[in-house]
């Protein structure tokens, strides 16, 4: 997508005065703020109904700008090198001297860090003085949105400027790794564990559902559309959508399709524009069939059993 200036300038301009903004990211659109501001964090928890207690990420150009806030370690380089700028988000610790608004971390002195690829954030990034704050842009507990559409779909003008990105290329959010310590994966996205797995030469371990919820991103109830979602279907009953991950070629009008081959990226991409689509149609609920559980597939079937628990 071409670079807009004369828009990155004026989300700039809404930044600067800590206002909140939505930016495209390559993984779902974000609701931004200055991250050194506690009017500006503030002002997000507050849109997207958020509970107090939820950290919120934190978006950097690089590194370099990261240092000032956060400590750094071997493991940190390593997988910054192989997947940044990208859908990686780091759990590292806050050095005393950050900055970092009080507001983003709850008080903690962990917080998490990304560097997102979109091209028209990292130019907005590279020109602001500041970090940003920017959970995803959906109101708490619902879909991310994946395209500026979206976004107006749950905020209507209470957002002041939405800055253009066209749709994001991967469509789930980023995968979570805490490497204050021994690595450990909290959400699956679109890195494959195996990936991960090969650059330490050893097991990850995935906190699927803990007992005690460190990212609420894995908590039961999230990334819901709104209507019940029955998984491993193998027949739709009355009044539900039907789901599947590779086009059928015999289809009926409750049908929907994540990707015409199958391809599993593709379908990921398409995950929540689809269950958005499948509720602005009035069907009460949707039947998903079987989803092969691996690569990205594990992370479409982690999104959909929590959003199968409204
Ligand atoms: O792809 C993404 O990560 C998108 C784009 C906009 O960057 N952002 C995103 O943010 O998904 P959000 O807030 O919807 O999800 C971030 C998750 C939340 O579940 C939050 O609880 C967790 O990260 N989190 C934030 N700070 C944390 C911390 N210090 N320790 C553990 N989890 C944390
Ligand atoms: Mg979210």
């Amino acid at each position: 997508m071409k670079i807009n200036l004369t828009h990155i300038k004026k989300a700039k301009k809404y930044l600067d005065k800590n206002e909140c903004i939505a930016i495209p990211t390559e993984t779902v659109y974000g609701l931004a703020g200055n991250a050194y501001s506690d009017k500006a964090c503030k002002k997000i928890f507050k849109l997207k109904k958020r509970p107090k207690y939820n950290p919120l990420i934190v978006h950097y150009y690089n590194y370099e700008n990261l240092m000032n806030d956060c400590t750094l370690n071997k493991n940190f380089f390593k997988l910054y090198k192989k997947f940044c700028p990208g859908p990686i988000t780091f759990i590292l610790n806050l050095k005393k001297r950050s900055k970092i608004s009080k507001i983003v971390t709850n008080q903690k002195m962990s917080i998490a860090v990304r560097f997102p690829k979109h091209s028209t954030t990292r130019n907005l990034l590279k020109r602001i003085e500041f970090p940003l704050a920017a959970p995803s842009a959906n109101i708490s507990s619902r879909l991310s949105p994946v395209c500026s559409k979206d976004i107006r779909e749950d905020f209507g003008k209470k957002i002041k400027f939405i800055l253009e990105g066209g749709r994001s290329s991967i469509g789930i959010e980023s995968t979570i790794i805490d490497i204050r310590k021994e690595p450990k994966i909290l959400r699956l996205g679109s890195i494959d564990v195996k990936t991960i797995q090969k650059l330490f030469n050893k097991k990850i371990i995935f906190n699927n559902i803990p007992k005690k919820i460190s990212a609420p991103g894995q908590s039961k109830i999230h990334y819901s559309p709104g209507i019940p979602i029955r998984l491993k279907a193998k027949k739709a009953k009355n009044e539900e959508a039907f789901l599947f991950i590779k086009k059928k070629k015999k289809t009926e009008s409750n049908y929907y399709f994540l990707s015409k081959k199958g391809n599993l990226n593709e379908a990921a991409k398409n995950l929540y524009s689809t269950l958005r689509k499948i509720k602005k149609n009035k069907y009460k609920s949707i039947a998903v069939a079987k989803i092969p559980n691996k690569g990205i597939g594990k992370t479409i079937n982690d999104r959909l059993m929590r959003a199968s628990k409204f």
